[in-house]
């Protein structure tokens, strides 16, 4: 047992993830990363006191019932969710199938709200947490995103629900909606349509992890539990759409 801060963080092995679970392990947690993989994208598998991974599916619900067994036969608590782990399938609607809607709305909705299920109970009967889900700006509508799209916006209803039936609680559930972020994800992207994009954002750049992890810590902080339900742009401005 510990006396640090419990935090969660799925899809930790990369990306926003990584950049989150390392803020907050900076900041006194002690972080468990579920990812499909259990180390990260430089094959570290950090022990103990710092970061702990368990490899999950959060798509699966047996995986997160086992995930969740972990956590309360390790720590006995969790105080902190973030909800990042999410994939794209990116294409025009007519060219989509039903396939690639599905497995989008599979991790990034049903598997966050799986996640949540079983954080929610927990924080619940502590009287206490907070809650991160990692949406995105695309939540307003991309080309080529109706999956994606969808799914973000789903995610945003759910944290508005979730943090009315959690606020009696203690329990605050927020959103941070990213933009254009260097990571794996983004990087996977054609470089001319890369390239289009930053020319689109107010900032003429793009984000980094650092910039989500540090909004993320503000909304996870103890001090921070009269904001709930709100949705945080990190997005150099793009969602301000005028321009
Ligand atoms: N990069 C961006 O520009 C951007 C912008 C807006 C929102 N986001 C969102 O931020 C989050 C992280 O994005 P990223 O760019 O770091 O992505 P990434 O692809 O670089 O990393 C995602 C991580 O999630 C993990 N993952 C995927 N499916 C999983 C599953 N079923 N179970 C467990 N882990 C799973 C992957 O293994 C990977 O480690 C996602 O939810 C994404 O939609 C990203």
């Amino acid at each position: 047992m510990t006396d640090k801060r419990i935090a969660l963080v799925t899809g930790a092995a990369r990306g926003i993830g990584k950049a989150v679970a390392e803020r907050l392990a900076d900041e006194g947690c002690l972080v468990v990363a579920a990812d499909l993989d259990d180390d990260d994208d430089e094959g570290r598998a950090p022990g103990a006191d710092r970061l702990v991974f368990q490899k999950t599916d959060i798509a699966r619900e047996t995986d997160v019932k086992a995930l969740f067994a972990f956590i309360d036969r390790t720590f006995g608590r969790l105080d902190v969710l973030v909800n990042n782990a999410g994939i794209i399938r990116d294409n025009l609607i007519w060219n989509m199938s039903a396939d690639d809607f599905d497995a989008v709305l599979n991790v990034n909705l049903r598997g966050a709200w799986l996640v949540c299920r079983e954080a929610a109970e927990r924080m619940k009967a502590q009287k206490s947490g907070r809650i991160v889900n990692i949406a995105s700006r695309a939540w307003l509508g991309n080309r080529g995103q109706t999956n994606y799209s969808a799914s973000k916006a789903g995610l945003i209803g759910l944290t508005r629900a979730l943090a009315l039936e959690l606020g009696r609680y203690g329990v605050s559930v927020n959103a941070v909606a990213p933009g254009l972020i260097d990571t794996p994800m983004t990087r996977r992207l054609e470089p001319e349509i890369l390239q289009k994009l930053i020319e689109a954002q107010p900032t003429r750049a793009m984000g980094t992890p650092q910039d989500v992890a540090r909004a993320v810590a503000f909304l996870a902080a103890a001090q921070t539990g009269f904001i709930t339900g709100q949705t945080l742009y990190v997005d150099g401005g793009k969602s301000i759409g005028a321009g």
